[in-house]
């Protein structure tokens, strides 16, 4: 698996990012310096390099152990990135200094194409104003094109309306300097009359594979008017085109072009970019580039069905015609511009951007150019801003479908042509009628899925109802279910956000059976027994293989509580859901005979006894705050489940919500239950209330049922108050029975050990209702009873060497007498075979060697060191000779958490060669320092110092064994004050110290 660095900013920077991306072979994509689109967007990152310190790069692609570069503007390329990269040893896609002057050299493009009988224009160089103007006024040809020579960003070309203006771009370019020393001389060429187009081709030096030709829209104007931009636009493959002319294109032109390149001993290697002008007397250049252009690229890129990244390491190493490219011949794209209000002009930037996810839901691709924030906000910061991109098999098609996807994404002063496509639009075959097809509806995979379900649904028939899906309605015959005097109960819910976990794991075979059990629930606890049941699934797009998956859980559940599936709605709604996202929603309907209804209020007294069920776990409520907790710690929903339960977090998290009706029904049926307090959102707090008469409270013990792990793990990592947890969560507590104290051991009898007394009602005049005790008591049991037998902070060391201060640290810890809060629980070496981990092994404490050449970027070392962390449950990571630069993200993590012991008096001599630097200015006293880390090297809020003194013989060695006997003292000194509570970090990054 390859790291690919990606040099750029603009659309096609992003396009060739996101194409890369899709490379099974690529694992990760950095894009330096990227955009909005180009931050943290699944395999794509941002990275900040300076572009112009080629050494820099070299030096960052060796950290990161990156495979490709791959450059997208032209200027890097004329200065020789291509060359200062392959010279390290790192394969780069794009050609060489030498070979980049086709584009940046005008003259030196024109003499080429001259030499190599490469067809193109008339034209003379000139650096004198007299001169040239002389050639404009006097050329038997229609000379009133005007280049500045060298590279001007793709704006030195000017064609004039007249012979005067020709002469006053002249003037310009030459005297003005208008385009610096680009135009220190310029070229002035033949008018060319016809139509454009952009040919571009991979080359690896010999083999020559055309792209699509597409055509980019330079004018800013509609109906090509208006000054010249970068592009406003662009279709591909441009199909005014005659075979005869890409043939000629091909051999003619861009063969031709890669010969005389290799022929003069500068192989040209990368995209060759060709504008052609179509001319009665066959197709000219124009000009040529070194690199993609811009829009063409995210039209071309969206066309290849083939790896990229393939093609490019082929271009570099000679093996094109092994990994040529394939494009899908079938589609089109059209690709709308949008710029900010007075491109090419000055314009405004920091314009929020919104609009973007509606364009996508809508089948769109949108590559961003000038944008800037990331993936939540996202702000203009260019003149292009982003291109709005339409596929489809028929070319007015993608023309309309760009222009209405334009129209969705707005800023501020947002501006765009409605024309893109207009020369073509007339002569391609008619849109086809529209169909709900096209609009993202799927009638035949609906029909599928209710063909997939029929079978799943009709097993959960029950007398009453044969389930028969596909009528208008559907009957439920209450008297064949044995009622005589039913009162009819209903309820709907829905399993909130616990839909994203399902979402994230890509399991969603259970989520039915929370939606069932929500309902059901709900219904039991006005005594009801649940008949049918109807569902509503919801989304952007039907996945039929997801929503079968959904609605066999929903089946699972409605046999779990004894109703029939007698019906439902799948609605699929692109642009009202992104993508593929869904919702449920379920409908329940009970029947309880009239004398049977719950609660019975009158006969609620004090003294009565709360019978508390089990809860699976969170069941389906309060997973906002859920999602909140796991993202503050960092875990991830596929490491696995810190309860020693032997599954996932992710599965712990989906584990069903209980479905009570058939352990409670027959209860209620005897009579035995006065009332059924379902605790659903609201918790115990807020639910028991509603099954009680208004004067009436319980006192509950929550030291009386056994609170599951996950519980008091929320509770301890997300801070959560013990009222915010029992308004919010269960508490291991899914339902509770009122019963008459002389009844209870017959229903505790019944419901065996899945039940427990928690409770009882007492009178409650004004307050709080429900009066839990022992709360705090009983999460800390539940979560620390099982991560510590002492009250201690779990420790993991990071070290990569002898680890004489990791045995510090251990002596320290162990020590019974020091009663230390901390624990060791991982010891971590990114080497293998050193001192530090058999002293580890010596001291009974796991070790693990995760080894950062093992990985190909510092990110995915990071996180694997962050995984084992986590895994292993630690409070508190120390740094005890870790010769590793942890990146940003690692450290905001564990911020306020970690600790570093560094071998001086910081803030003096940071770095890896403390005593070195020590030694060199002369100082007479030295030290080490433990303090938090914080993301700059050696720096973070200064826990403990310790001096020693520096002698005049002292060598590096010297002076290391004496700093090290005092950072012996110092860290474990410094761990203690954390582990314990009397110092930690505070929000400005200042310690604050605690009695
Ligand atoms: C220690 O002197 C520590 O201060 C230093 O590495 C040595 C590790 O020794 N750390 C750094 O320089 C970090 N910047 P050890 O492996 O024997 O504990």
């Amino acid at each position: 698996m390859e790291t690919i660095l990606v040099i750029g900013s603009g659309g096609r920077e992003h396009a060739l990012a996101w194409k890369l991306a899709q490379s099974p072979s690529v694992r990760q994509v950095f894009v330096s310096p990227g955009n909005a689109g180009t931050s943290k967007n699944g395999k794509i990152d941002n990275t900040a390099l300076d572009v112009k310190d080629f050494g820099a790069i070299v030096k960052y692609c060796k950290d990161e152990s990156v495979g490709l570069v791959v450059v997208g503007p032209e200027d890097p390329l004329a200065n020789g990135i291509s060359d200062y990269l392959i010279e390290a040893g790192i394969p780069c896609f794009g050609p060489s200094a030498a070979a980049s002057q086709i584009e940046a050299s005008k003259n030196f493009s024109k003499q080429f194409m001259c030499q190599n009988g490469i067809p193109t224009a008339r034209n003379q160089s000139f650096t004198e104003v007299e001169l040239a103007c002389k050639h404009i006024n006097q050329s038997t040809y229609p000379a009133l094109v005007v280049k500045a020579s060298g590279l001007a960003a793709g704006k030195g070309v000017v064609v004039a309306e007249s012979k005067e203006m020709a002469c006053q771009a002249v003037r310009e370019m030459l005297q003005e300097k208008k385009f610096g020393v680009a135009g220190e001389s310029v070229l002035v060429e033949e008018v060319l009359e016809g139509e454009e187009v952009s040919c571009l081709a991979f080359t690896d030096g010999s083999t020559v594979v055309m792209m699509p030709p597409a055509q980019d829209h330079k004018a800013l104007n509609e109906g090509d008017t208006g000054p010249n931009t970068g592009g406003m636009g662009v279709v591909c493959p441009y199909p005014k085109v005659s075979k005869a002319d890409l043939d000629k294109i091909q051999t003619d032109i861009l063969q031709k072009a890669v010969n005389g390149m290799r022929e003069r001993g500068t192989p040209y290697k990368g995209v060759l970019y060709a504008g052609i002008m179509l001319t009665a007397d066959g197709p000219k250049v124009l000009e040529f580039n070194c690199r993609f252009g811009d829009p063409e690229a995210q039209a071309i890129l969206l066309l290849m069905t083939s790896d990229l990244f393939d093609t490019c390491l082929a271009c570099t190493n000679g093996s094109l015609s092994d990994h040529c490219p394939v494009f899908d011949h079938q589609s089109c794209v059209t690709g709308i511009v949008l710029a900010s209000g007075g491109y090419p002009g000055s314009y405004k930037k920091g314009m929020t951007i919104t609009g973007l996810d509606r364009a996508e839901s809508h089948g769109l691709t949108v590559f961003h150019a000038g944008t800037a924030g990331d993936e939540d906000t996202v702000l203009t910061n260019g003149g292009r801003v982003l291109a709005v991109m339409a596929t489809s098999h028929n070319f007015r098609t993608a023309c309309n479908l760009a222009t209405r996807g334009a129209a969705l994404v707005k800023f501020d002063g947002a501006y765009y042509r409605r024309d893109i496509g207009f020369k073509v639009y007339a002569s391609c075959p008619e849109e086809p009628g529209m169909t709900y097809r096209d609009s993202g509806v799927n009638i035949t995979a609906g029909n599928s899925l209710v063909e997939a379900i029929k079978p799943l649904a009709s097993m959960t028939s029950r007398a009453g109802s044969t389930v028969k899906l596909g009528g208008f309605g559907a009957l439920f015959d209450i008297k064949e279910a044995g009622y005589t005097d039913p009162i009819l109960v209903a309820g709907t819910d829905g399993v909130g956000t616990k839909l994203k976990v399902a979402k994230d794991t890509g399991c969603h075979s259970t989520i039915g059976i929370d939606l069932v059990a929500m309902c059901v629930n709900d219904i039991l606890a006005q005594g009801a027994e649940p008949l049918f049941f109807l569902d509503y699934f919801a989304t952007g797009r039907l996945d039929v293989n997801l929503a079968k998956d959904v609605i066999a859980g929903i089946t699972k559940g409605c046999v779990e509580a004894g109703c029939s599936l007698i019906g439902g709605e799948t609605a699929e709604m692109p642009g009202m859901y992104p993508g593929g996202e869904y919702d449920v929603a379920g409908f329940a309907v009970g029947a309880v005979e009239r004398t049977n209804i719950l609660p019975r209020l009158n006969e609620i007294s004090t003294g009565d006894v709360l019978i508390g069920l089990k809860s699976s776990g969170i069941h389906s409520n309060g997973f906002s705050l859920v999602r909140k907790v796991i993202e503050k710690v960092g875990i991830s929903l596929d490491m696995p489940s810190p309860f020693g339960s032997g599954i996932t977090i992710g599965e712990e998290l989906l584990t069903p919500t209980k479905i009570y009706v058939k352990d409670v029904l027959p209860l209620m049926r005897r009579g035995l239950v006065k009332a059924f307090a379902h605790i659903t959102g609201g918790g115990l707090i807020e639910n028991i209330p509603r099954a009680l008469p208004a004067d009436l409270g319980v006192i509950i013990d929550a030291l009386s049922w056994n609170i599951p792990k996950i519980f008091g793990y929320l509770a301890d990592k997300g801070n959560i108050s013990d009222h915010e947890m029992a308004r919010t969560f269960n508490c291991g507590v899914g339902g509770v029975l009122l019963v008459d104290k002389t009844q209870v051991d017959t229903v505790m009898e019944q419901l065996g050990d899945q039940a427990s007394v928690i409770g009882s009602v007492h009178q409650c005049k004004e307050g709080c209702r429900v009066k839990i005790e022992n709360l705090r008591q009983a999460f800390k049991q539940c979560w620390k009873s099982m991560t510590a037998t002492r009250m201690c902070k779990k420790v993991g060391v990071l070290i990569s060497g002898s680890g004489t201060n990791l045995q510090a640290l251990i002596d320290y810890v162990q020590e019974q007498n020091n009663n230390s809060c901390a624990e060791i629980a991982l010891v971590i070496s990114n080497k293998s075979g050193v001192q530090g981990l058999e002293r580890a092994r010596q001291a009974g404490i796991p070790t693990q060697i995760i080894n950062h050449k093992d990985f190909g970027s510092r990110q995915s070392f990071d996180e694997a060191v962050h995984k084992a962390l986590v895994t292993a449950g630690v409070d508190i990571v120390c740094l005890a000779g870790f010769m590793r630069i942890l990146t940003g993200d690692f450290v905001r993590k564990w911020n306020g958490c970690m600790l570093n012991i560094h071998p001086s008096l910081l803030p003096s001599f940071k770095g890896h060669d403390a005593h070195c630097q020590v030694l060199k200015a002369n100082v007479r006293i030295s030290g080490c320092t433990v303090h938090f880390v914080a993301e700059e090297i050696d720096s973070g809020a200064i826990l403990v110092q310790e001096a020693v003194p520096v002698y005049p013989d002292d060598t590096e060695a010297t002076l290391s064994a004496r700093v090290k006997t005092v950072e012996h003292r110092a860290f474990p000194r410094a761990l203690e004050l954390v582990a314990s509570g009397q110092a930690r970090l505070g929000g400005e990054g200042q310690i604050i110290w605690c009695q």
